[in-house]
């Protein structure tokens, strides 16, 4: 059991803005909120299931040590499932709400190179478009906004939000709806 040397957070702020957004984008609640990556401590899901708003919180965690830390500093209520993403089957997820699934990525594949990246980044979302109806993506990256508009604009998604903080990585937020929020 190694442990996950590069078991980075998200920044403060983004602890504050992620749910402040997703509350706006939404009048009811998300069926889910998945992180993919949740690292260790999980401040995402636990800032996400503070506010109340979504049926489900998920970390989706591929380090087997990193997800048992999530598991033990989470409470009950947050399900954490030690895979690969790859293996994460997104049509599997409850839609009792009927409202759409909030999905975070802060960089879940930076151990890899660019184009690497942008392919495992290019087949999760094409999935995503597939497995989840109405979808709201949170990206949080550090150089991949570029390249990742192009294809989330491909899969019919639009850009709602864009805060590029000056030394943080930047946080993009996309919408894929039959209705887009205003
Ligand atoms: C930059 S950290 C983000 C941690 C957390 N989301 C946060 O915002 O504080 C990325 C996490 O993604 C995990 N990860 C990397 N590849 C993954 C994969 N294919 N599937 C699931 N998790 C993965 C890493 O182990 C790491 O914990």
């Amino acid at each position: 059991m190694t442990a996950n040397l590069l078991d980075i957070k998200s920044p403060d702020w983004a602890l504050d803005v992620i749910p402040t957004i997703l509350g706006k984008r939404c009048t009811g609640k998300y069926s889910a909120f998945v992180d993919v990556g949740c690292g260790s401590a999980a401040r995402v899901l636990k800032a996400v299931n503070e506010m109340n708003i979504a049926d489900c919180v998920v970390g989706i965690e591929a380090h087997g040590h990193t997800a048992r830390l999530a598991v033990l500093n989470t409470p009950d209520n947050i399900a954490i499932v030690n895979c690969d993403v790859r293996d994460f089957s997104f049509s599997n997820i409850e839609k009792n709400s009927g409202g759409p699934v909030a999905i975070y990525l802060y960089d879940p594949f930076f151990r890899l190179e660019r184009g690497e990246q942008i392919y495992r980044y290019a087949m999760l979302l094409e999935r995503i478009a597939q497995e989840v109806g109405d979808a709201t993506i949170i990206f949080l990256t550090y150089c991949l906004a570029d390249p990742l508009d192009v294809i989330l604009r491909d899969l019919g998604f639009v850009r709602s939000e864009k805060i590029k903080p000056s030394t943080s990585p930047t946080l993009c937020v996309w919408d894929r709806r039959s209705l887009h929020a205003a």
